[in-house]
C-alpha cells in the first residue's frame, strides 16, 4: 500500500468519525440505538455501498437496492406510491427514506423488525422485491473475485456466509446520517427563521412535535394520524395481533420531506399541501398557518446530504 493511499484512507475514516461525534457535541442528538458492530471501518462501509447499489443481489440481475430507496430523495423513491420490484410487481407500502437509522428501535412500517443487520433478509427474498434465494445471493457473491477479497478482508474467512452480507449492508445503511438542514443551523446558531418559519416552528411544536420530535422529528412509537384506516393494511395490528393497534403506523421522520413524496405507509398524499389539509381538517388549522407550517417543514431538507458522493454509486475499487 502506497502512503498516499494509506493517508487517504486514514482521513475518510478520521472524518467520518468526526461526523459522528459532531452530532453527539453540537447538537445534542440522543444516543443511538443500533450499535455499530465489530467489523465497522471504512473499507466495510465501501463494499456494503457496493452490495447496495449492485442488482446482482436480484433474482434476475435488475434490481438492487438503490432502485427503491435513491440517494437524492432521501433514499426514498420518489414518485412510486407502493414499491416496484422484479418484473414490475407492486408491493402494498411506500418505500421509506433511509436516514438516521441508529436512532430507531424497530424498522419497516409496522416495526415488524427489529434489527437494521436482519432487515435486509427482507427485501432480498421478498418476492414482489428483489426475489432471490440467499442460497443464490452467496453462490454468486463466493464465485465474484472482488466481492471475495472485500469479504476475506474484513471478515477473515474464506467462504462469504449470509451474516457476513447483512453485516456489510448495514455498514453502509447505519452510516445514512442526516443531520445539515437549515433547522441544524438554526440550532447551531448559524442562521435564523424568518418570520413565516417561526410562526410554523410554534405551531409545530403545538400540533406536531409530540409524535415527530425534535431533533430527529420522529420518535420510536406507533399512532395513528387519523387518516382512513383501509383493510389490506392495518399496520402494527399485523405484527401484535391487538384491537388497539389496528391502523396505527410508524411515525416518519420529517427530515428531507421535500424529498420523499408520495406520503403515509401507501403513498396516497401526493404533496404537503394534501398532508396539511389532512391534519387542518383534524387540528382546525386555517391556510395560512398549514402554510406556516409547510415553510418550517421545508427547513429540514438537508441538501449536503442528499447530494453528498460519499452515499452515491462507487465501483468497488480493489485494494492493494
Ligand atoms: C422493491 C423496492 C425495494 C427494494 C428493492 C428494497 N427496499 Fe427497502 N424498503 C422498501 C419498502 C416498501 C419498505 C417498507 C416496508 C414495510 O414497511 O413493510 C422498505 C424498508 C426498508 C428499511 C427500513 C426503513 C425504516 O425506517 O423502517 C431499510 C433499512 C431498507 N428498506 C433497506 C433496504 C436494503 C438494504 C435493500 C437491499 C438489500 C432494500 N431495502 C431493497 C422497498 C424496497
Ligand atoms: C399522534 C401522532 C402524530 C401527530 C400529533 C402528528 N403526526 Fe404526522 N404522522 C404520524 C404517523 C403515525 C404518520 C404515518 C401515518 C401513516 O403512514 O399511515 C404520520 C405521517 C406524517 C407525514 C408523512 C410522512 C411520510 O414520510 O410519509 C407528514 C408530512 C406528517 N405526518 C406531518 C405532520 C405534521 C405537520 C403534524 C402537525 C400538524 C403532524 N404530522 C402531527 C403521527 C403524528
Amino acid at each position: 500500500m502506497t502512503n498516499k493511499v494509506l493517508i487517504l484512507i486514514l482521513l475518510s475514516g478520521l472524518l467520518f468519525s468526526l461526523t459522528l461525534d459532531r452530532i453527539k457535541t453540537d447538537l445534542k442528538w440522543p444516543a443511538p440505538i443500533q450499535k455499530k458492530t465489530a467489523y465497522y471501518s471504512e473499507t466495510s462501509f465501501e463494499l456494503g455501498r457496493a452490495l447496495f447499489y449492485d442488482p446482482l443481489l436480484s433474482v434476475d440481475s435488475s434490481i438492487s437496492c438503490s432502485s427503491c430507496h435513491l440517494s437524492y430523495t432521501s433514499f426514498a423513491h420518489v414518485d412510486h406510491p407502493t414499491s416496484h420490484g422484479i418484473a414490475n410487481r407492486i408491493g402494498k407500502r411506500n418505500a421509506p427514506g433511509l436516514y438516521n437509522l441508529a436512532w430507531r428501535q424497530d424498522f419497516h412500517w409496522d416495526g415488524g423488525v427489529q434489527t437494521l443487520t436482519g432487515q435486509a433478509l427482507n427485501p432480498l427474498t421478498h418476492p414482489d422485491e428483489m426475489g432471490e434465494t440467499l442460497e443464490n445471493i452467496l453462490l454468486k457473491l463466493n464465485q465474484h473475485k472482488r466481492y471475495l477479497s472485500f469479504f476475506k478482508r474484513i471478515y477473515k474467512q474464506n467462504v462469504i456466509e449470509t451474516w457476513m452480507l447483512l453485516d456489510a449492508l448495514q455498514q453502509f445503511t447505519l452510516a445514512l446520517v442526516s443531520d445539515d438542514s437549515y433547522y441544524d443551523k438554526v440550532q447551531q446558531n448559524k442562521g435564523h427563521f424568518s418570520v413565516q418559519q417561526a410562526q410554523g416552528q410554534k405551531l409545530f411544536e403545538q400540533y406536531c412535535n409530540r409524535c415527530h420530535e425534535a431533533p430527529l422529528f420522529f420518535s420510536n412509537r406507533f399512532e395513528s394520524n387519523g387518516i382512513t384506516i383501509l383493510s389490506n393494511d392495518l399496520g402494527r395490528f399485523e405484527i401484535t395481533g391487538s384491537e388497539s393497534d389496528k391502523g396505527k403506523f410508524r411515525i416518519p421522520s420529517l427530515r428531507n420531506i421535500t424529498h420523499t413524496l408520495p406520503y403515509m405507509h401507501d403513498g396516497r398524499l401526493r404533496s404537503l399541501k394534501e398532508v396539511l389539509r389532512h391534519y387542518g381538517q383534524q387540528l382546525k388549522l386555517d391556510d395560512s398557518q398549514q402554510k406556516d407550517l409547510i415553510a418550517f417543514l421545508k427547513t429540514l431538507t438537508d441538501s449536503t446530504f442528499l447530494s453528498n458522493p460519499r452515499f452515491q454509486y462507487h465501483t468497488l475499487t480493489p485494494k492493494p
